[in-house]
């Protein structure tokens, strides 16, 4: 299956699919990595891996629509079927959302749907949750939301701060992320009703 992947910053995600893209036998390729901004980290890992990256600046556009359209002509243009959001920090148009309906996932780092948006570690600890994670969902037009492939949970320790819990989920984010995609490249998560059924890996 070819993937766009779409970042905004640091890219340790995007990594953790190029690692997991150069295994043997991985039914997903890397074909874009998109990034609304320039100087995104991400866009030298791709550069590294040899994968071809394109940044399209959000300012550069009147308005979001035609912002996604650029974005949705690239994909297209790199003949991706599949649009992974990683770290992505752009709300997406419900035109664009639709175009990529059930074709699309996102990875966010909480277990949805308990906070969804920005600073969900703060959130986490500051409602003495004992437990919090990240999950990888099909992205729906309302942000954080939409049928989920995969989640991990991890502990919140006395004494955690933002950083510490934040360190302690990314290391979960980047085995579910490849876990989820290697599970939709496959056609094991069907969509049904808005929850995904995990096909019987024997099947
Ligand atoms: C991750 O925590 C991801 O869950 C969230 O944004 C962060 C991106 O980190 N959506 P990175 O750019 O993949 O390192």
């Amino acid at each position: 299956l070819k993937v766009a992947v779409l970042i905004s910053g640091r890219g340790s995600n995007l990594q953790s699919l190029i690692d997991a893209c150069a295994t043997p036998g991985f039914p997903a390729e890397i074909v874009l990595v998109l990034s609304n901004k320039a100087d995104a980290y991400g866009l030298v890992r791709a550069q590294e891996a040899g994968i071809a990256t394109k940044a399209i600046s959000h300012k550069a556009y009147p308005d979001r629509e035609s912002f996604d359209a650029a974005l949705h002509d690239e994909i297209v243009a790199a003949g991706a079927q599949l649009v992974c959001l990683a770290g992505f920090m752009r709300l997406l148009t419900p035109g664009f959302v639709a175009k990529w309906h059930d074709r699309m996932i996102n990875i966010h780092p909480s277990l949805l749907p308990a906070f969804k948006g920005l600073h969900s570690h703060e959130r986490a600890i500051a409602a003495g949750c004992r437990f919090t994670g990240c999950t990888v969902h099909f992205v729906r037009a309302e942000m954080d939301d939409g049928p989920i492939i995969a989640q991990a949970a991890v502990p919140i320790l006395p004494g955690d701060s933002a950083d510490d819990l934040s360190a302690r989920v990314l290391m979960a984010e980047h085995r579910c992320y490849p876990l989820a995609l290697r599970l939709v490249a496959e056609g094991k998560a069907m969509v049904d009703g808005e929850i995904v059924r995990i096909a019987d890996s024997a099947a």
